[in-house]
């Protein structure tokens, strides 16, 4: 007896969504992404939509006009996601004459309102950037992290860092002597000083608004488990589809522009075989000077970044 292969579309990138596909790469919006997926079939949604600042892949419009083209989506959204999902919802600021718009303050309102619980609002730090000179340079961006219902998922021995100080002891009560820290590393807070993806970063690939693996991937391995299913709508260069798919946790994401697709379904394929290019945590993003290869896990390499 022949046993049926255990997820559809084998080790390659599919077009369209099929029960247990491993990897699809949806050729156009994602809304339609996700109206094509069942109900309750979705661990995680994890994306960061266009930000409304003009870039080449939107049309830039007014506040309220961009907001509400948003509200089919997190109604989608709400359908497709199992109980005890998460909607990670990655975004920075959008400034208009000078004035700056936090726009996880504006989406905030709609997902709860849509029936989700935000869980944390995680500060992605990061270097560099644009120098201002009537404001403080900004050096950060928000991810929202909700969940649908109280009963979610959260491993957070998956995603522990070293402790600052791995041998202190309590010093008093009852446990005067003992190790003090969880021997699993500590928590890793809400605030996560991850590169982002600048010109001499290893995972660059030319897409302006990339994901480093290690951002989406600390969220695929507390929020999920092997199987589940993750989900990008505006997928870009593929970069929350390759981190799921390095931990065995099958992906589907939708990119609306045909150079983009190209980049993403390389990388997820590449993500599929074990030979893709992911910066090391810890290590500083290399300089020009700094060898080829430098501050990246190796081929084949796909335990957690840090
Ligand atoms: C902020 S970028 C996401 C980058 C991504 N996180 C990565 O690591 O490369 C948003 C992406 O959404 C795409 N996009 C814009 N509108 C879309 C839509 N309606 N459906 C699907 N993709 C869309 C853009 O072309 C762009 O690549």
């Amino acid at each position: 007896m022949t046993m049926p292969p255990l997820f559809a579309g084998g080790e390659s990138v599919q077009d369209a969504y099929l029960p247990l596909a491993l990897a699809t790469l949806f050729p156009g919006d994602g809304l339609s992404l996700l109206c094509s997926l069942p109900d309750r079939s979705v661990r995680l949604l994890l994306t960061s939509p266009p930000y409304n600042v003009g870039k080449a892949y939107e049309r830039r419009s007014s506040l309220d006009a961009y907001l509400e083209a948003f509200v089919p989506l997190i109604r989608e959204t709400l359908r497709v996601l199992v109980l005890g999902g998460s909607v990670c919802w990655q975004v920075g600021s959008y400034v208009n004459a000078g004035e700056v718009v936090p726009l996880d303050l504006l989406f905030y309102p709609l997902f709860r309102s849509a029936g989700l619980t935000l869980r944390n609002r995680v500060v992605w730090s990061r270097e560099g950037g644009l120098h201002a000179s009537r404001r403080f340079s900004g050096r950060h961006e928000a991810v929202l992290w909700f969940t649908l219902g109280d009963d979610y998922l959260f491993n957070l021995d998956a995603v522990r860092v070293p402790q600052k100080y791995p041998g202190k002891r309590a010093y008093k009560g009852a446990k005067l002597g003992e190790y003090s820290g969880h021997p699993g590393g500590k928590n890793p807070s809400d605030v996560w000083d991850i590169p982002a993806v600048g010109a001499n970063h290893p995972e660059r690939t030319g897409h302006p608004a990339q994901f480093p693996v290690e951002l989406p991937e600390r969220f695929v391995l507390s929020l999920t488990n092997p199987g589940d299913l993750v989900v990008d709508p505006f997928l870009g260069s593929g970069t929350t589809a390759c981190a799921a798919l390095l931990h065995g946790r099958r992906a589907a994401g939708a990119e609306i522009l045909p150079g983009y697709r190209d980049l993403a379904r390389r990388r997820m394929t590449e993500a599929l075989h074990g030979v893709l290019r992911v910066r090391e945590s810890g290590t500083a993003v290399a300089d020009p000077q700094d060898s080829p290869g430098r501050g990246e896990r190796a081929p084949g390499e796909t335990g957690p970044l840090f």
